[in-house]
């Protein structure tokens, strides 16, 4: 029988001591499962748990975690209307990036989570995460576009770490939240059978490839979205400026200094993990057999 998604939680805490060699899972001071709702018709996955994350048992605590908290307030929701995940449960050694074999390892507790769930959207945070999910695209050109792939919609967004380094991605990362809320009752509206239906006939746009013969290829379909990405809305636009200052006070009291680049980056122990969030890379192996695709 499937387990629920406080059982896949005991079981990822557990793993804690068992013994697996693989390095993250007995470096980490404890392993982080996700938390949120578990019946979220939107689920966020990330890449790994940073030093906060570690410390305390909860993904997206330290400032990235922030940012996206007022990401999420930004359309109206807070951390317990949807399910926090990432793709690796446990942080790698010196925020390292987490190895194709580790995610691997992880990767069945991602997918049991997915199922639990079933969200009507998955929010993939960064080009890491996007990577697992949908290979072969770049976050500079993907972000902000939903894309329908074995029945389910992904939407892939700037890493809220990668905004917190290079301002110039802030107003993006709204601007593509802001389509969330819409796009989960389309979803709903269109129902997630339909949508299973419909991903084994859509065509790939060109450039994409993939079929059910090559799984390992990414089959995704853009499905459009009727929320422009930039903010045509000054109401909409004066609100996001709002937010921005607030996060910026914010910053400023918590840290005592003004947010700029630099000051974003040392909130962030690896700034090189999210420097290159904008630039275009070849994605990383996708993680073992999953049988998800
Ligand atoms: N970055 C991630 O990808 N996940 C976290 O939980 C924190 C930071």
């Amino acid at each position: 029988m499937a387990r629920s998604i406080e059982e896949i939680a005991r079981a990822i805490l557990a793993h804690k001591d068992e013994p697996c060699g693989f390095e993250p899972c007995s470096t980490c001071t404890q392993m982080v499962p996700g938390n949120g709702d578990p019946n979220a018709s939107i689920m966020f996955i990330g890449e790994a748990p940073g030093k906060n994350e570690d410390a305390q048992g909860i993904p997206f605590v330290g400032a990235a975690g922030k940012l996206l908290d007022e990401l999420l307030a930004s359309v109206g929701m807070t951390r317990g209307d949807v399910f926090v995940a990432n793709v690796l449960k446990a942080r790698p050694p010196g925020n390292r990036d987490p190895l194709p074999e580790e995610a691997a390892h992880h990767w069945p507790w991602l997918e049991e989570q997915i199922a639990a769930i079933d969200p009507d959207v998955i929010v993939l945070l960064g080009r890491h995460a996007m990577a697992r999910f949908l290979p072969n695209r770049k976050i500079s050109e993907d972000h902000g576009q939903p894309r329908l792939k074995a029945g389910q919609v992904y939407l892939p967004v700037y890493h809220p770490a990668a905004a917190l380094y290079n301002g110039g991605l802030r107003g993006t990362l709204f601007a593509d939240f802001a389509q969330i809320p819409s796009l989960a009752e389309r979803v709903r509206e269109t129902g997630r059978e339909t949508l299973l239906a419909r991903s084994g006939v859509v065509t790939a746009p060109s450039g994409g490839g993939g079929s059910a013969a090559n799984p390992e290829a990414d089959d995704s379909a853009a499905i459009g979205t009727d929320v422009p990405a930039e903010f045509a809305d000054p109401a909409e636009a004066a609100t996001v400026a709002q937010s921005q200052a607030s996060f910026e006070g914010d910053y400023s009291r918590e840290y005592g200094q003004p947010l700029d680049g630099m000051s974003a980056a040392r909130m962030i122990t690896s700034p090189e993990r999210y420097e290159s969030e904008s630039v275009d890379e070849p994605p990383r192996p996708a993680p073992g057999q999953s049988g998800l695709f």
